[in-house]
């Protein structure tokens, strides 16, 4: 795959597809993290010269143009962040938006509006594409976090660029994502967790193929107990998952894979944090449901991860936003924190744990991509790739 610092940018139109997709709360942004990843990228196009036009999608605002999904607040954020102006376009197509672009300087920025304003962008529409091509000399794909789209930024617009390539958040994804999927350094340990069964079933089942260990975590372990016949008590349980449930944990067993579920839990009589705490042992009564992992499982699963040489973890441990039910997942920050092995975390609550824990720069790498990581992990080739490399 090419990469943008094999490219000669001066004075081009370098249209960058990133990924600005922040949470947003009343307009402000709560987490800049996706911001702050495409910064190198923007630093290299700058220094080269490159006339900087960004384009990026923002919600789901199902192809209306919506107040509420403009990309303002991020071009406000962009412009402190990055040290210069950066000017939001009002539309990311049409003739307008061809003058501002074509008015850019060398070093200068260009923010298009929201790529979803247009029903065309996620149809992965050709003329759309060819629109978007049109303010483009260079293409470049920085947006790991919408890789799993074949969308008309991410894709489509590709074979109407002369000259495309990777960005270098992309490039570092691929390559430590790559690290776990291709060439993983045994023992490879990957930490599961989340509410869903569903979500995870295939990266459950490409993992196995690769990981040494799998720890199962969080709400979907209580549907993997139960397909073993243990005791969960009220629970979350995927009742439609339960055998595909079983059949994963056969696919271990005879491909000789160790996979781990919780030894003991931590248990309420509410989900919602206004209920007495304990820990139970595997089985839980009835009337209790599980909101965390206990301190033995915490112990068996940091074990685990001390003599792993690489690690991957995703998905909470338990309901971690309440702080009373956040001990597990906290409990796999410091492991992760504390181990010698490549670590590399995917998923917005892991993340949000890790940033919230203060230790996150001790990780390998962090993700920008929940969907994306996980369907790489998957062994799927992401169609925002796939284009790079066609
Ligand atoms: C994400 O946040 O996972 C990406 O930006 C993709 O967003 P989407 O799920 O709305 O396509």
């Amino acid at each position: 795959m090419k990469t943008i610092d094999q490219l000669y940018l001066a004075n081009k139109r370098t249209f960058i597809r990133v990924d600005f997709n922040v949470p947003l709360k009343d307009g402000v942004i709560t987490d800049a993290t996706r911001i702050t990843a495409a910064l190198p990228t923007l630093k290299l196009a700058r220094d080269r010269k490159a006339r900087i036009v960004l384009a990026s999608h923002l919600g789901r605002p199902k192809g209306k143009a919506k107040a509420e999904f403009s990309l303002a607040p991020v071009a406000k954020k962009l412009s402190e962040i990055f040290g210069q102006a950066v000017t939001l376009a009002p539309d990311c197509v049409g003739d307008e938006v061809e003058r501002q672009v074509a008015a850019l300087q060398p070093g200068q920025v260009l923010l298009l509006e929201n790529l979803r304003f247009h029903a065309e962008e996620e149809a992965n529409d050709e003329a759309f594409s060819k629109a978007l091509a049109r303010l483009a000399d260079v293409y470049i794909n920085d947006a790991f976090g919408t890789a799993h789209r074949a969308h008309a930024s991410t894709a489509g617009m590709v074979p109407f660029v002369k000259e495309c390539a990777a960005g270098l958040l992309m490039q570092r994804e691929c390559e430590y994502l790559g690290k776990i999927v291709r060439s993983p350094q045994p023992p490879l340990v990957a930490i599961l967790g989340g509410a869903k069964v569903s979500d995870k079933v295939a990266v459950i089942d490409n993992l196995l193929s690769i990981v040494d260990t799998l720890l199962i975590g969080g709400a979907m372990a209580y549907t993997f107990l139960k397909a073993q016949g243990v005791a969960v008590g009220n629970s979350l349980v995927e009742a439609d998952r339960l055998d595909i449930a079983k059949q994963l944990l056969d696919q271990a067993k005879k491909s000789g894979k160790r996979l781990l579920l919780p030894v003991d839990h931590r248990v309420s009589s509410s989900p919602k944090g206004d209920a007495a705490v304990e820990v139970v042992g595997q089985s839980i009564p009835d009337g209790l449901l599980g909101v965390d992992i206990g301190p033995q499982t915490e112990t068996l699963f940091a074990a685990e991860v001390a003599q792993a040489r690489t690690v991957f973890w995703n998905g909470p441990m338990g309901i971690f936003e309440i702080a009373a039910f956040s001990h597990g997942t906290m409990a796999m920050v410091d492991a992760l924190v504390q181990s010698s092995a490549l670590t590399v975390v995917g998923g917005g609550d892991s993340v949000a744990a890790l940033t919230q824990s203060g230790k996150a720069g001790k990780i390998s790498h962090i993700s920008t991509g929940g969907g994306a990581s996980l369907e790489f992990l998957e062994g799927r080739k992401l169609p925002g790739i796939a284009a790079l490399e066609a």
